[in-house]
């Protein structure tokens, strides 16, 4: 049986590869390890309550003791290491917590794994599964091909850098220890439980309060989206079927400015809430994003040549099921717009954002 540590399972990637993992791998024991920062959430997991083949570990990936004892404790055979900093707007705002995360955290996850991962360990085939990002690879002009697994790092954010620190490490465990890693860069990720910082719940959370929903610049920086289950699918072969010191890039093929992916968001939930009309007028632009990477664009041939995978969700499904997650959730919404989440706000975009101050409110009324 093969024994799986997953951290930052409680975030929103993390949580839907758990969700996944039970559907498809039922057999397999899986390891949460996860901080619960503002972003980590278990109510993320409750369908899972009680689940005797998941157990949850509240803990810190950068405390060695913590990462060995677990090594120690369970036969670990797999890593699947979801868990960062992972907010663009907050690295620019705080650097320090990304560098200590994201680089010195994934280097004490490969330490415990080299460390436990040898002897008869090794033979059993084990694999350690960095999840990384398109921004590692930097910004593209609209003329520039999409990146391939041969580009050159190039990132420009804090965020992104801490990244591509962590992937270099995973990259040099595997040349100078043969330790049997894979990394992964998939594109924007968009589904269930995603945390209201990023655009698409953080637009249609807005929009829901009646609230402006700001667009950085002019709205015309590219990103390409990706439904998190189809992502959650490329990890399963990239794990299972995938050649140890590769790197696959994973992405939706579905480019869009942000203006025109915020205003097809905007049409799908007024189409599932008719009630909610003119949700145009919330659009508003504000100061744009300091070093805002204008596109990223991923070549995902080789892991469709290799592995057979190819994104199944359309962007306008996508959108629908997403905002009908999100309309079903009120609950889940409302409980994590705490405090702290408009304290956030605040600081991030000024009070006319964050309460709606001095501005029109869309017209109509949520169900209740
Ligand atoms: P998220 O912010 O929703 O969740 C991150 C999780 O990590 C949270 O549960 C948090 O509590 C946990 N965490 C943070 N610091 C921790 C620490 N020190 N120790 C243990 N747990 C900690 O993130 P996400 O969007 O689900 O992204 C998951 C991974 O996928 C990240 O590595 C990210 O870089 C990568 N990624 C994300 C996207 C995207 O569009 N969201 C795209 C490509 C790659
Ligand atoms: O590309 C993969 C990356 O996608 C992941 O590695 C990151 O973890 C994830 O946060 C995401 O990064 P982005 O910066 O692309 O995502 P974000 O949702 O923050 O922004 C998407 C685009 O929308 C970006 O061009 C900035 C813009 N934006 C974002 C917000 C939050 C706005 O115009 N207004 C906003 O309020």
């Amino acid at each position: 049986m093969s024994v799986v540590l997953i951290t930052g399972g409680a975030g929103f990637i993390g949580a839907n590869f758990i969700h996944f993992l039970r559907r498809h791998r039922p057999d397999w024991r899986l390891i949460n390890l996860d901080l619960l920062t503002y972003a980590g959430n278990l109510e993320n997991l409750a369908p899972l309550a009680g689940d005797p083949h998941l157990t949850f570990v509240k803990g810190d990936v950068a405390d060695r003791d913590l990462v060995g004892g677990l090594f120690d404790r369970h036969p670990i055979t797999r890593v699947v290491h979801f868990a960062a900093e992972t907010h663009v707007d907050r690295s620019i705002l705080d650097p320090g917590v990304f560098v200590r995360t994201n680089v010195l955290g994934t280097c004490n996850l490969l330490d415990a794994a080299r460390e436990h991962w040898q002897g008869p360990a090794a033979e059993s085939g084990p694999r350690f599964l960095q999840i990384s990002t398109d921004e590692v690879y930097g910004s593209l002009g609209p003329h520039n091909p999409p990146a391939t697994e041969a580009s050159a790092y190039a990132p420009r954010s804090p965020y992104a850098a801490s990244k591509a620190g962590a992937d270099f490490l995973a990259r040099s465990y595997f040349h100078t220890y043969e330790l049997p890693v894979l990394i992964t860069n998939c594109t924007n990720n968009y589904g269930p439980y995603q945390f209201p910082e990023k655009l698409i719940p953080f637009c249609l959370s807005q929009a829901l309060e009646g609230k402006p929903i700001p667009i950085y610049g002019r709205g015309d920086n590219i990103r390409d989206w990706l439904y998190v289950t189809d992502h959650c699918r490329a990890l399963l072969l990239v794990l299972e079927q995938g050649a140890p010191g590769e790197t696959y890039n994973i992405g939706g093929g579905q480019e869009k400015p942000n203006l025109e992916l915020v205003r097809l968001l905007l049409r799908v939930l007024s189409e599932l809430r008719p009630e909610l009309v003119d949700l145009e007028r919330l659009i508003t632009f504000v100061p744009d994003r300091p070093g805002h990477d204008w596109r990223y664009a991923l070549d995902t041939g080789k892991i469709e040549a290799r592995l057979g995978w190819r994104p199944q969700v359309t962007l306008e499904q996508g959108l629908r099921e997403t905002v009908g997650w999100y309309l079903a959730q009120a609950g889940w919404l409302e409980r994590v717009r705490s405090g702290a989440y408009r304290d956030f706000l605040r600081q991030q975009y000024g009070a006319a954002v964050a309460e709606g101050q001095g501005r029109q409110k869309a017209k109509g009324k949520s169900k209740k």
